[in-house]
This record gives structure tokens, C-alpha cells and sequence, in this order.
């Protein structure tokens, strides 16, 4: 089992990275200073329905062990279930020094989170991610829920005690989970670490290869790119914005679709296939956007789905947190492993993606 040690300025925690951290669970939570006083487990149901029976037996203690289960899929970020929750806390009679474990993908990460964030002004909490892309969203403390008119735009910075990653979880996830959860990875890799990028373009040819030792490597390394970035910048003042690479039109597409539709790491990579090609166009440089392309397909990436409005995209980018006053701030790729933040001209963005569109849907 490898230990990550992640260090952000509020908090110091470590990650739990192999086929079995669950035996890490009940020496974490014994270790925990208060003692914990009950245990509030929040999952989904395709995920409670396979792991919650495992994750409560680990906790190996006579503590109370309560659960809350909600459906499946992005749309389930949402305020009602946040308020569910929070009445479910006050019914099992949480206190402030009971602890939130969210198990699940990014969806419950950032549910969960953003409950023990302000239950009673914030409880701890410990990530159990059972997702590939959750790599990405159970380290570095952004918890949040969606509003209809706009994804995470509720929330708060709130650090885990530990995160547990039993990549053994990961063997019932579909594929397009496992698609989606590399769109973060290739992220990380493309905003970091070239190293990494070249290493997946040729040891990963297709996302079944992501698996054992593999697995692992990338893993480890993808985590380190998120845990070098938030331990440098955590609530998100200077470069923990790189981490937005491809997500303010993947942002956009997710919003116009409606949640859910298409997955985070699908409308991220499309995202990314922009902002690439947006690079292109402010750098006045040859990136291979067309190489991106082909390598992003042959892992089996969507296309942009035909038929948007490309002026709805734009007001949608508008609304996104990165815009400051209007003006559209986009995470740009100087060249693989650097970007940097640059605000765009409301003509070159609506230029780049009517070309944009254009080539997605003619290739
Ligand atoms: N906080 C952050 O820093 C951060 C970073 C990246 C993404 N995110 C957020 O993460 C979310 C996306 O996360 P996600 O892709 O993990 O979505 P998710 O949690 O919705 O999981 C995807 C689907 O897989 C199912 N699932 C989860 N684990 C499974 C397993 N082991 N076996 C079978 N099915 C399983 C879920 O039930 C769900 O249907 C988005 O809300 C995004 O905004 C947050
Ligand atoms: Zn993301």
C-alpha cells in the first residue's frame, strides 16, 4: 500500500493508495483526536449497495455507524439532498464531534463534504472514493453541491482527515466511468507533468491497460500533480486555477446538456480539445491540436454533441466563477505540462469555437 502525504496550508492528511486501504479505517478513525462520538456514512446506491456493508464492518468498533443513501448521478448534487442530509444528521443526533465518511465518486465527495463542512460549522470527514475521476476530487478539500444555475456554485474549502483509496472498488465501474476519470488524469498530466503525459500515451493505448501496477503508477502520480497544486495555492488565489484546464466549456456543455447527461470527463476532455485549440490561436503556436484529437478519440472521447449554440456556450462560460467581471478567464496550454491563465477577448473565444465546432463536427 502506498501513503501520499497531502500537505495544504489548513491541514496536513494522508492518502491510502492500494488494493485493500480499507484495513487503514478503523486505526484512522481510532487515532482521530477528539475521539469520534458516531459515524454518518453518505454514499449512493450503486455505490452503498456494493461497498457500504464493507466500509461499516471495517470501522471494527462499537461505535454508532449510521448511513445515508442517496440515488445515483450528478443531479443528486443538489440542495434538497444536502438538506436530507443535514436532517438526518440532527435525527441520529450527530454532534460536533461526530465524522462524515463519503463514500462514492465525486458526486458524493463533494456532497458529503460540503455536509461536514457546515454541519454545526463543520465536522470532520474522511474520503472513501470509489471512482477513477474521484482521484482527482477527493484530494485538496472543494466540497460543494449544484445549483440549476451553476455546477459547484455552493460550497466551501474543508480538508478530509484521510483518504482512503481502495482501488479494488474500481473493478464495477463502467467504462465511461473510467473514461471520465482519465479525462482528469490526462488533465493532470497536461497541466504538470509531460513526463506523465508521454508515459500514458504509451503504456496506456486503450483505458483497459489501466489496471494493476499501472494503475497504481498513474494514480500515484496524477494524485501527486493535485497534491503539488493545492499544497501550493488551496483556496485557489493563484495556480490551483490550472486545475480548471477544459472545464469552462466543460462546465458549459454540462449545463446546457443538464446534468448528468454527459459525463464530468467527457465534457472535460471536449474542454480540453478547446482550450488546446484556443491555445493555438492566442500563442499563434502549432500545439498538434490535430494530434489531441486523434489521441483523445482512440481513447474513445466524445465528440462536442451536435447541435448546440455556440452564443449559449459563451453566456454559460460568462457565468462560470473563473469569469471576472465578464471577461472570460481561460487555463491555456503554453506546451505540454505548462499553462497559465489568460483572460480572452469575447471575439476570440466565439471565433476559436465556431472553428471549433466546425472541426469537431466535419472530422
Ligand atoms: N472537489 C473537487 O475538487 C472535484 C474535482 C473534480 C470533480 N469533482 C466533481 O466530481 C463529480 C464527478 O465525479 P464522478 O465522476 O466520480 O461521479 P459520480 O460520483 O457521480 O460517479 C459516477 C457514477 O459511477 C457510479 N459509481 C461510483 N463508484 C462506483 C463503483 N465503484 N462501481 C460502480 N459504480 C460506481 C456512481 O453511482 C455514479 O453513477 C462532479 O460533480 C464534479 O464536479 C470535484
Ligand atoms: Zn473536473
Amino acid at each position: 500500500m502506498k501513503s501520499v502525504h497531502i500537505a495544504t496550508k489548513s491541514k496536513q492528511y494522508p492518502l491510502y493508495l492500494g488494493q485493500n486501504t480499507l484495513t487503514k479505517l478503523e486505526e484512522t478513525v481510532a487515532a482521530m483526536k477528539p475521539a469520534v462520538s458516531s459515524v454518518l456514512i453518505i454514499s449512493d446506491e450503486a455505490v452503498a449497495s456494493r461497498y457500504l456493508d464493507d466500509v461499516t464492518n471495517a470501522i471494527h468498533s462499537d461505535l454508532s455507524v449510521y448511513s445515508f443513501v442517496v440515488p445515483s448521478g450528478e443531479k443528486e448534487k443538489s440542495f434538497e439532498n444536502y438538506y436530507k442530509a443535514q436532517t438526518r444528521a440532527l435525527e441520529i443526533g450527530l454532534d460536533r464531534h461526530s465524522l462524515v465518511i463519503a463514500l462514492g465518486g465525486g458526486m458524493i465527495g463533494d456532497l458529503a463534504g460540503f455536509v461536514a463542512a457546515t454541519f454545526m460549522r463543520g465536522i470532520r470527514f474522511i474520503q472513501i472514493p470509489t471512482t477513477l475521476l474521484a482521484h482527482d476530487s477527493a484530494v485538496g478539500g472543494k466540497v460543494a453541491v449544484n445549483h440549476p444555475l451553476g455546477k459547484n456554485m455552493i460550497g466551501a474549502f474543508h480538508q478530509p482527515e484521510a483518504v482512503l483509496y481502495n482501488i479494488s472498488f474500481l473493478d464495477s465501474l463502467p467504462v465511461y466511468e473510467w473514461r471520465s476519470g482519465f479525462a482528469e488524469m490526462l488533465k493532470h498530466a497536461l497541466i504538470w507533468d509531460a513526463e506523465l503525459y508521454a508515459w500514458l500515451r504509451n503504456e496506456v493505448c486503450t483505458l483497459e491497460d489501466l489496471r494493476g501496477d499501472k494503475l497504481i503508477y498513474a494514480l500515484d502520480q496524477a494524485i501527486g500533480v493535485k497534491a503539488a497544486v493545492v499544497s501550493q495555492d488551496e483556496t485557489e488565489k493563484g495556480i490551483r486555477a490550472y486545475l480548471n484546464f477544459g472545464h469552462t466549456l466543460g462546465h458549459a456543455i454540462e449545463a446546457e446538456l443538464g446534468y448528468g447527461t454527459v459525463t464530468h470527463g467527457d465534457a472535460v476532455a471536449i474542454g480540453m480539445l478547446y482550450a488546446i485549440l484556443l491555445s493555438e490561436r492566442v500563442y499563434h503556436k502549432d500545439l498538434q491540436y490535430k494530434s489531441f484529437v486523434q489521441t483523445f478519440r482512440a481513447y474513445g472521447f466524445p465528440k462536442l454533441p451536435a447541435g448546440l449554440s455556440a452564443d449559449r456556450l459563451i453566456e454559460l462560460m460568462k457565468k462560470d466563477k473563473k469569469a471576472n467581471s465578464g471577461v472570460i478567464r481561460m487555463v491555456l496550454m503554453k506546451e505540454i505540462g505548462e499553462v497559465e491563465v489568460v483572460p480572452v477577448s469575447d471575439e476570440l473565444i466565439a471565433s476559436t469555437l465556431e472553428e471549433f465546432m466546425d472541426r469537431e463536427w466535419s472530422l
